[in-house]
Parts: C-alpha cells; sequence; structure tokens
C-alpha cells in the first residue's frame, strides 16, 4: 500500500484484542452486555420482547429523529437539525475531514493523539501540523505554540478533549484559547469528545466545544463512556448547513447506522439511563486506575506516569532499553496481554494501559505483564535516558 498511511492501532487492536487472554489495549471502559443494558433501562420491562419486534428495516439514514433529538438535547442549544448520527465518533471525524477541508489544506492536529485525524490528512495529502500537549508540565496544552503554528491558511484545528492517550482536560482557559486561535483566522474547530463522562476526579462531565464558536465540529459516540462500542453508533453535531453536507458523504459511504443501533442508542442516552451509564464508567475507571497506579509504583524503577484526568487509559514512560512495539509483541507471543506501544502515538518508550476493568481482570493482565518484566530485565540491563 505505497503512497496510503495505514491506521496502525486499529490493526494491531483489531489483530489481537479478541484473541489474547487479558486485553489492557482497548480505550473504553468494559463493555455492557446486551441484558445488561436492558436491564440498566428498565429492570423489568419487556424492553427485550420490544426489540424482538423491532423490522430490521433502514432507520432514516441521518439517524432516527427521536435518537437525534436526544442527542441534540446534551449541546447547548442543538435541535435534531444538527446533527448527523454515523458508524462511530470514527465515521464522524472521517466525515469531517472529508467535508470542511480539502486536499492541499492546512490543519492543525493536537498531539499526542489517537492518530486518525493525523493519517486521514495524511492520505487527503493535506499538510499537518502538530501542537503539543506538554508531558513535562502534566500534559497542559503549548498555547504559545498553538499561536506560533496557526496562521491564514489553516482551514482547521483538531482536538481530543479529553485526550487519547494521556487522559488529560483541558482547562476553561485552555479552551477558550483555542476557541480564539482558530476564531482568529475562521478555521474550523473540530473537537473529538468521547471520553467526556469518564472523569476521573470531578463528577462535572467535561464541557462541550459546541456553542463557544459558529465552526464547531463537536464529534461523539457509544464506544467510550457510555459502554457500547459494538453498537458503531456515534454522531456530528454541527452547524444545521453542515451537518446536510455531511449527510450528503455519509449517504456515500455507510447509508445508515443499523436499527438496533438507533433505538438500543436512543434508550442509552435516555436521560435515566445515560446516567447510569456514566456512573458505571467513572465507577470502572475510578477502581482501575488505582489499581494501576499501585502496579506501576511497584515497578517505579522502570515506570513512571502522569496520572489522567479522565478516560479509561493511562500513558506511562519507561527505562527499559527495549522498543515498545518489541516489548508489546513480546508481551502478546509470551504472556497472551495486549498493550498499545507508544510508538503508536509518536511517543516511544511509552505504552498506554487500559485501566476501565474490573480489578481483578486488571491486577491479572498486569500481573503477566510483570512476569515477562522479570524475564527481560534479566535480559536487558541497558536503560535509555
Ligand atoms: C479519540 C477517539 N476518537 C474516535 C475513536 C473511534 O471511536 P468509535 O468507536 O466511536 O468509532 C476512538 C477510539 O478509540 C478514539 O479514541
Amino acid at each position: 500500500m505505497s503512497g496510503f498511511t495505514p491506521f496502525a492501532i486499529e490493526r494491531l487492536l483489531s489483530r489481537w484484542e479478541n484473541v489474547v487472554d487479558y486485553d489492557l489495549s482497548e480505550s473504553g471502559v468494559l463493555p455492557l452486555t446486551l441484558r445488561e443494558l436492558l436491564a440498566l433501562a428498565t429492570p423489568d420491562s419487556e424492553l427485550g420482547d420490544d426489540l424482538l419486534d423491532l423490522r430490521l428495516a433502514y432507520a432514516q439514514t441521518n439517524g432516527i429523529e427521536p435518537l437525534r433529538r436526544r442527542i441534540a438535547a446534551l449541546y447547548p442549544g442543538a435541535t435534531a437539525d444538527n446533527v448527523l448520527v454515523t458508524v462511530g465518533a470514527a465515521e464522524a471525524n472521517y466525515l469531517a475531514l472529508s467535508t470542511v477541508v480539502e486536499p492541499g489544506d492546512e490543519i492543525v492536529v493536537m498531539l499526542p493523539n489517537y492518530m486518525q485525524i493525523w493519517g486521514i490528512a495524511q492520505n487527503r495529502h493535506m499538510h499537518a501540523k502538530p501542537f503539543h500537549l506538554v508531558q513535562e508540565r502534566e500534559w497542559a496544552a503549548d498555547l504559545a505554540e498553538l499561536e506560533e503554528v496557526v496562521g491564514p491558511d489553516t482551514k482547521l484545528i483538531a482536538v481530543c478533549n479529553p485526550n487519547n492517550p494521556t487522559g488529560y482536560i483541558l482547562t476553561e482557559a485552555e479552551m477558550d484559547a483555542v476557541v480564539r486561535v482558530a476564531a482568529k483566522v475562521g478555521a474550523w474547530l473540530l473537537a473529538d469528545e468521547v471520553y467526556a463522562g469518564t472523569e476521573l476526579t470531578t463528577d462535572r462531565q467535561t464541557p462541550t466545544f459546541y456553542g463557544r464558536y459558529d465552526r464547531v465540529l463537536a464529534v461523539n459516540s457509544l464506544s467510550k463512556a457510555y459502554g457500547l462500542p459494538g453498537l458503531r453508533i456515534g454522531w456530528a453535531v454541527v452547524p444545521a448547513a453542515t451537518a446536510e453536507d455531511l449527510w450528503a458523504r455519509h449517504d456515500y459511504t455507510t447509508i445508515a447506522t443499523t436499527m438496533v443501533g438507533n433505538h438500543l442508542a436512543d434508550l442509552a442516552l435516555r436521560p435515566d439511563v445515560r446516567a447510569r451509564l456514566i456512573a458505571r464508567a467513572r465507577g470502572l475507571v475510578r477502581g482501575g486506575l488505582p489499581v494501576l497506579r499501585r502496579w506501576l509504583d511497584d515497578h517505579s524503577d522502570l515506570f513512571s506516569m502522569v496520572s489522567p484526568q479522565a478516560s479509561p487509559i493511562a500513558l506511562a514512560k519507561y527505562t527499559l532499553n527495549l522498543e515498545s512495539t518489541k516489548l508489546v509483541e513480546r508481551c502478546i507471543a509470551e504472556q497472551s496481554v495486549l498493550i498499545v506501544p507508544g510508538e503508536h502515538f509518536g511517543l516511544e518508550h511509552h505504552l498506554r494501559f487500559r485501566h476501565g476493568l474490573p480489578p481483578d481482570y486488571l491486577r491479572a493482565g498486569l500481573d503477566r505483564f510483570g512476569a515477562l518484566l522479570d524475564d527481560l530485565t534479566d535480559e536487558l540491563t541497558g536503560v535509555v535516558p
């Protein structure tokens, strides 16, 4: 595939996540079963029967109206006309980059990042420039760099907030600065907000960029904070005319999301159910992170971590003299545990761990990884700076 940048992290996960004994790679909380979702909705209802009677027709291709209304209600000033339901946040991001920008355009992307936007930009021949979150400043945004790289040719700024892979949440001042910089040059602001709701130290949900500026594309899905990645339901909330433009592309890519997915998503976003799903996600991340932290403390000769503020994932730096991809390959082969190599985020000698899991499962996976490290430290004596 010369000239095409494959999406390396997705291919790694796809190859191994359903094969290994312990998956510490995926970036959502432990998914629910269908039974659990229905039970969470109304313990003694007939919802299961309603679902069995659902006619498996095409759903309205931009998403069924009640679902679009539920999604709109989560965004200040939005109506169903601002919403396009997509196949995950992945399709929403893809459509955004196929609609409001063109080959040859300049875009500015927050790094480190889940590299979807970066890879699409390469494949659509755009000029992608980074602005960074800074590890030495607990992943705070380098706003001076943002001001410097954004110029009159910048057509779009892409942020991920809370961030994958660091779990960093932009402060209000940083959000204001991002909006100000975008507005100065009239750039679109693509805000991937899939980790909102997985906050670790506050019950205040990370606010959306939607409504702070008229050129915002707010993207989200049921995959992370809601624990429902298998439904493949995401969305973009955008100006109404842009929703039409995205929808026109969506007709060509996937036509529609599934009827079952639309109805279950409508259920998941019912205010009482949504609150329970968010509470479940917060319970998992708040129970899991201390387990990971204890394990990292026990291996503090090799690992250090800036604690995430949100998300079921955490990025740790290590000093072992072995590249992250090689380390992960050995971990899969020798311990049947999957962790994400930092190389996929452009951060060598880092690993991304998933912690939004039941503590026993997480502990067992980490113990296996620890056994590999014991073997490796006998083999590798050198450390990297
Ligand atoms: C930041 C970010 N955006 C989008 C996605 C894609 O998610 P979805 O399952 O909603 O397509 C992911 C998945 O890991 C992600 O981390």
